[in-house]
């Protein structure tokens, strides 16, 4: 399929973009995806990036990369706190970044260089619309999460009016009527000793959103039209749903990780649709009661499963340690555990039937264009919402309500591999494949909102 077009043969189009990816996996993937989209039309690319989580440059020898000093101390550079973490690159970047960005403006008028069209930055970076406004460049924004969750976050403050927060463990299964179809237990929390912070944060990012000239979605009007209507109404910035990224260019070349190929080499030797591919993400963690549950049903299933325990997935531990001794023996070569995978790759395989998942929105999204059924495991945050819309309306998957605990676990990987039940799922999510790949070619919603795309930037 040419989701590229015509110009895949690209014009240098005599523009340069500077985007700014947010340092964490999930969202660095879908900027440099991005980034390479817009260079196949026919864009120049820099790329500023912080020194934490930084992107490999060789991987990309046709953009220029601007490191940028984050100042963050060891301690500081970690995803355990989120928000903690968030909220200082947002007060530690301002001035480096400022004076990456001026300078690069200013080289461009000493050197003669291509005009730099705007700036491209993840919607968390609240603080560059006013450093963009002050150099006088426009700033458009990316969003890596889904329309739906991103309204979730959008609606905190009338959450918040009417009490739901803190989030009361007696109300989780209540519904949200002003949300349809979450549930208390959905609005997308972020554990963190920081509550107020969050919620700054959030309306920051928002409204910074709102003023600048516009946003482009990791996202398709065929998956989230109504949403995106919604966002419209509340949002009358200029939108570009034009994902998703990985049909265009894969994320294996951004990964902070290295992909253990054995994944491939043992999915070689399965049979088609047979195995569970179980990952929870780049961020999330679990303690070591629930890993031993999830170890424990995905064993007692008896279907064979690929499983990526990332280091640091299992809080307190270095990496499978927790396991009883003779637990991967008793599997009979029926299991294989890795450090990351080449997931793309993974879902891609014949012989991945479900995905057991975080519904991290990039895994999400992946899993529909490959037509693999999910089980959903909602960890925090935009998670929550995901996972609600895969199970309740997609209808592409399975939620894991409950406690971890191995026969839940068990009896839901069996209703998913073995049963009618995911044979019907896997019905839907076909179809839902076959319409998604036809907003990516010429006609398509997806293929259409980049040509506006790319003839917006050019008219700054
Ligand atoms: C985080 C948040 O958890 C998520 O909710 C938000 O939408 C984006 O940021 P993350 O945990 O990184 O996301 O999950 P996800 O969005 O699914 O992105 C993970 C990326 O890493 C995917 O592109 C996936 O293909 C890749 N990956 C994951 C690997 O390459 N190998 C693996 O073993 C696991």
């Amino acid at each position: 399929m040419d989701v590229l077009g015509d110009s895949h043969i690209h014009q240098k189009k005599g523009r340069r973009l500077i985007l700014f990816p947010l340092p964490l996996q999930g969202h660095i993937n879908p900027m440099l995806q991005l980034a390479n989209i817009l260079y196949s039309k026919g864009f120049s690319i820099t790329i500023i990036h912080t020194n934490f989580n930084s992107p490999n440059p060789s991987n990309y020898p046709h953009f220029t990369f601007c490191s940028i000093e984050d100042s963050l101390s060891e301690t500081e550079a970690s995803t355990a706190d989120l928000v903690a973490l968030l909220s200082l690159l947002n007060v530690q970047c301002v001035v480096p970044f400022r004076n990456c960005l001026a300078k690069l403006l200013s080289n461009v008028e000493e050197e003669e260089k291509e005009p730099i069209a705007c700036l491209i930055t993840d919607a968390t970076w609240y603080f560059t619309q006013a450093v963009a406004e002050s150099l006088k460049l426009s700033r458009i924004v990316l969003r890596t999460n889904s329309v739906s969750s991103f309204l979730v976050f959008s609606a905190f403050p009338v959450l918040s009016q009417k009490g739901y927060f803190p989030i009361r463990d007696s109300q989780s299964e209540a519904p949200v009527p002003e949300l349809p179809p979450l549930r208390v237990k959905d609005i997308p929390v972020v554990e963190t000793c920081y509550r107020e912070t969050l919620h700054r944060l959030v309306t920051e990012a928002t409204n910074q959103m709102k003023v600048s000239s516009g946003c482009i979605w990791n996202s398709l009007q065929d998956l989230e039209l109504a949403s995106l209507t919604k966002f419209h109404q509340d949002f009358p910035i200029p939108m570009f749903p034009i994902g998703p990224f990985h049909k265009f260019f894969s994320a294996s070349s951004s990964s902070l990780l290295a992909h253990d190929q054995t994944s491939i080499s043992w999915l070689d030797k399965q049979t088609p649709k047979s195995v569970i591919y179980v990952s929870f993400g780049s961020i999330a963690a679990i303690n070591e009661t629930e890993f031993l549950e999830v170890a424990w049903g995905l064993a007692n299933s008896k279907v064979p499963f690929l499983w990526v325990v990332r280091p640091g997935l299992v809080r307190g531990a270095e990496w499978i340690e927790p396991l009883p001794q003779g637990f991967l023996e008793t599997l009979d070569g029926r299991g294989h555990m890795v450090k990351w995978a080449p997931q793309q790759e993974v879902l891609a395989h014949p012989a991945t039937g479900g995905f057991w998942t975080h519904c991290g929105w990039n895994s999400t999204l992946e899993s529909i264009c490959e037509g693999v059924p999910m089980i959903c495991q909602p960890c925090f945050g935009d998670q929550m919402v995901n996972a609600r819309y895969v199970s309740d309306v997609w209808k592409v998957g399975l939620h894991l309500e409950r406690k971890l605990e191995r026969g839940e676990v068990e009896r839901t990987i069996r209703r998913v591999m073995t049963e009618a039940e995911g044979q019907e799922i896997r019905v839907r999510i076909m179809i839902l494949k076959e319409k998604l790949n036809l907003c990516l070619i010429q006609g398509g919603s997806s293929y259409q909102s980049l040509e506006s795309l790319i003839s917006y930037i050019l008219s700054f």
